[in-house]
């Protein structure tokens, strides 16, 4: 029996940001599988569910948690650990997956935050559900990213015209950083990794972002030498108000490299 996953796009956890393919998709599901973990996972559950119950009409449902195993510590691992880490992690959870879903007929709904496209395991869990033999229907519903959040919150245009923009992580951001990369989106930064380039462009403006579309959405811009240490008071400030601090930012060089 072929089993129908929809992978569904969520925003920021706005009602106002779902997409009307969302809402419909959402309306359609069965059984929504959720990641069963602690700390801010726990809140970004919550959200999901409250969504669910705003936008969700006449259609039961059930939420399942699924278990997720144990996954070791990243970031005192080199690349190469790093990696074979996370391919371990992203296994053992599709096989809890794959568990789940044999016992279910669908639709099997999966909630992504912003969109699943950016730095999200759910679609390449998917397929490795699939690939342990469950045939499996997969639809994939885009959703609002932190990053277009980011860009529209700061007015912005992410690329300068005609010129590239450069996605990546704060573990990789000094290895890579280089003007002549065009506008630099960071994300998974959780400790303004930012910081340690200024010594050698010192020019650098950065336009943050923090818990954008929630209630305590934080913004600030400006050239990085001088709002850096305004940035680290806001995000302590959100994390003792709600736990955690997601925030994405973008650098500019305002003199671009060749390139
Ligand atoms: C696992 S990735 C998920 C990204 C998500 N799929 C998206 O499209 O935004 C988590 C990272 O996304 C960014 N992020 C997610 N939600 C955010 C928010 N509400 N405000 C700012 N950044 C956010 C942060 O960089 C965070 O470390």
């Amino acid at each position: 029996m072929t089993v129908e996953v929809l992978v569904i796009g969520i925003g920021s956890g706005d009602p106002a940001h779902l997409t009307g393919e969302a809402v419909a998709a959402m309306n359609r599901v069965d059984v929504f599988l959720v990641a069963d973990k602690g700390g801010a996972k726990v809140d970004l559950t919550t959200m999901r569910t409250a969504l669910c119950e705003t936008v969700i009409h006449d259609h039961a449902y059930r939420v399942v948690e699924v278990t997720d195993p144990q996954r070791g510590p990243d970031a005192e691992r080199d690349q190469v650990a790093y990696e074979a880490g996370v391919r371990d992690w992203h296994q053992a959870r599709a096989k809890r997956y794959a568990e789940v879903i044999r016992a279910e007929t669908g639709p099997v709904g999966f909630l992504v935050w912003g969109d699943p496209a950016f730095y999200d395991s759910t679609i390449r869990i998917v397929d490795s559900v699939a690939a342990l033999g469950v045939d499996l229907a997969v639809t994939v519903i885009p959703g609002i990213s932190s990053v277009q959040l980011l860009a529209a919150r700061h007015r912005l245009v992410l690329n300068g015209v005609g010129g590239s923009v450069h996605l990546t992580t704060g573990r990789r951001l000094v290895a890579e950083y280089d003007p002549g990369l065009g506008d630099v989106v960071v994300m998974l930064d959780g400790t303004l990794t930012c910081a340690r380039l200024l010594e050698d462009h010192p020019d650098l403006q950065i336009f943050w972002g923090a818990q954008l579309g929630l209630p305590d959405e934080a913004l600030v811009a400006g050239p990085l030498a001088e709002v850096l240490e305004e940035i680290r008071a806001v995000r302590l400030r959100l994390r003792a108000s709600r736990g955690w601090v997601m925030d994405t930012y973008l650098l500019r060089a305002t003199t671009p490299g060749p390139g």
